[in-house]
């Protein structure tokens, strides 16, 4: 695998009894990329995560992922990444600090690690003042926060969030990517992200759009506009499935979030 090369995929395929969920898909990230996979509910995306993430195993196709092939390496797969996962996995029962602290404990951080980590992802999330607080007293918003920096505990290469932002607020929603992209500007981690929310495909560097299992197109939003003679990826997803992909009330004030920099 080229050494700038943080992800390549080859026919992956995932299958469900008679449905096929992941249909051969191939496609390579870039180390530091911010790559977005851009689909509607049920296009494949969380099962391509799954599959890239080892929690699931692929009915035929391969992926290398940081170096590491997910069927025969899986376990160093896992040490490099971090997962950000579509269902809140949060235990609401253990304050911030000890879901964190749970965390270290699986990927056999050493204790000195944990104690350092800590601190420093919870004050990326602005979490630290609430670190000893139960979680189940925490809002969506900073559950969320909480697991982005769970998913950074262990310094992994490479992050996967799937849907990160689903279910939340616009402005909740916006905040929630200062810390991704404040993250990215200063570890320089690659991303791989999942969403139905064109604005959000918007701040990927490329972006797949996946539509019933397969990429139907894949190149930056600029690309993507450029190529199909649109001025939003919407239409470009309108013109490459012939469907509209589902968009969510409250809008507007993601957008004026988008433009204030
Ligand atoms: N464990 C499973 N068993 C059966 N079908 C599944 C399973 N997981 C996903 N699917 C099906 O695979 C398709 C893709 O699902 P998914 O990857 O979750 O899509 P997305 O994340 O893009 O919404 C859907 O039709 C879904 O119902
Ligand atoms: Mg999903």
């Amino acid at each position: 695998m080229d050494t700038n090369t943080i992800i390549k995929v080859e026919n992956l395929t995932r299958k469900f009894n008679g449905l096929t969920a992941v249909d051969g898909i191939s496609f390579e990230v870039k180390k530091g990329e911010i790559f977005g996979f851009l689909g509607p509910n049920g296009a494949g995306k969380t099962t391509t995560i799954n599959m890239l993430c080892t929690l699931l195993r692929p009915t035929s196709g391969t992926a290398e992922v940081a170096c590491c092939d997910i069927i025969k390496d899986p376990n160093r797969v896992r040490r490099e990444i971090g997962i950000i996962f579509q269902d809140p996995s949060l235990d609401d029962r253990l304050t911030a600090e000890d879901n964190l602290r749970f965390h270290g404990y699986l990927y056999h951080m050493k204790i000195s690690d944990i104690n350092q980590r800590i601190p420093e992802v919870l004050n990326l999330v602005e979490l630290y003042d609430r670190r000893k607080d139960f979680v189940k007293k925490f809002s969506g918003g900073m559950k969320r926060r909480l697991e982005i920096a769970r998913g950074l505990l262990h310094h992994p290469k490479l992050l996967f969030l799937d849907e990160p932002t689903l279910g939340l607020d616009p402005q909740t929603r916006a905040h929630i990517w200062d810390y991704i992209l404040k993250m990215r500007k200063e570890t320089g981690l690659s991303i791989f992200m999942t969403t139905h929310y064109m604005q959000e495909a918007e701040v990927c560097d490329r972006i797949a759009i996946m539509d019933h299992g397969h990429i139907v197109d894949l190149d930056s939003p600029e690309g993507l506009k450029k190529k199909h003679g649109e001025d939003t990826l919407e239409k470009v997803f309108l013109k490459i499935t012939g469907r509209e992909i589902r968009t969510q009330a409250g809008e507007s004030s993601w957008t004026q979030w988008m433009r204030r920099s």
